[in-house]
């Protein structure tokens, strides 16, 4: 496992970054650049924080989030790979995938000449993830944080046989006061309603919360945006090589038994994840490298 002092070692010429030990064994990365910071947990290359300058952060984090080899992080961009939810056969492998709690190593830290830098990781896979994941792939995450934060997912498909890939890119964004917020960029798309048995239903309008929300949106077309009146402001997000958009909000009753939300954490978050599930799930035929992208940007409104 790649150690803090060794990080240091490797990167010492990046001045944009700097490396803690959140807890015994938890290393996050700090990313400073002229436009906005970030930080990056190894485990999982999971960004934990992204704030433009002169903006409010735009990626939540619980207060009672717990970093702990292992466990997931409630918060931030939880990588869902290379299934989304629960595994389609094995009820015993983790929900969303394990790439989210192994430990990722960091291949490359640049700074552009416009002054973004690019973060490159792949993930370190153990036994546990190869008996969970027999399929021959390869795997690259990049970051790249500047006034707006773009995150690309490639997948490859090494090995002679097709193989299925679910994924989202489960991202936390900080919102003022879900009551007030909406989703727009999702109006008549199907989605699939996990909060009433996995129904079927076509979206009209934008998407307002009341209480707990569970949504796949089926085919969707790669741009909506979070509407956040308390915050006066939008958030955009972009895709590409992303067919389906989650919805996501606990609720009260849901987030207080979860026990990482926070006191009333539900209130400020909202997640709208860029993702290829259930009826998008991609096959990726041999030597075929599959591409997912998002990009976020923050749209001041007054
Ligand atoms: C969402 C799923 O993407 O993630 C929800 O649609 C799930 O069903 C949520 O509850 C959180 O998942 P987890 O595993 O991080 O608690």
């Amino acid at each position: 496992m790649t150690t803090i002092d060794e990080l240091k070692r490797r990167f010492t010429s990046a001045d944009f970054l700097s490396f803690v030990e959140k807890a015994p064994g938890f290393i996050a990365i700090e990313v400073k650049t002229a436009f906005s910071t970030a930080t990056i947990a190894l485990q999982g290359a999971h960004v934990t924080s992204w704030q433009p300058k002169g903006q409010k952060p735009v990626i939540w984090l619980s207060k009672a989030a717990k970093f702990a080899p292992g466990k997931s992080i409630r918060g931030g961009v939880p990588i869902c790979w290379p299934w989304f939810g629960p595994h389609a056969s094995e009820a015993g492998y983790p929900g969303h995938g394990f790439a989210r709690t192994i430990p990722w190593k960091l291949l490359e830290a640049q700074k552009l000449p416009d002054g973004r830098a690019r973060l490159l990781f792949e993930p370190a896979m153990n036994d546990a993830a190869r008996a969970q994941w027999p399929h021959a792939s390869t795997m690259r995450y990049g970051v790249m944080i500047g006034q707006e934060l773009v995150l690309a997912l490639a997948t490859k498909n090494t090995g002679s046989v097709p193989f299925q890939l679910g994924q989202a890119l489960h991202t936390y964004f900080q919102i003022g006061d879900i009551g007030q917020t909406s989703i727009a960029g999702l109006d008549g798309c199907t989605y699939i309603d996990k909060v009433a048995k996995a129904t079927r239903k076509k979206q009209k309008g934008a998407v307002t919360f009341n209480g707990e929300m569970d949504r796949v949106y089926l085919g969707t077309a790669g741009c909506c945006g979070i509407i956040d009146p308390a915050l006066k402001r939008t958030i955009l997000i972009t895709s590409t090589g992303s067919r389906s958009t989650v919805v996501w909000n606990p609720g009260a009753e849901k987030a207080a038994k979860m026990g990482d939300f926070g006191r009333q954490g539900e209130n400020n978050m909202v997640c709208v994840e860029t993702a290829n599930a259930a009826d998008d799930v991609i096959t990726l035929a041999p030597g075929e490298t599959h591409r997912m992208t998002a990009q976020y940007r923050v749209l001041r409104n007054g």
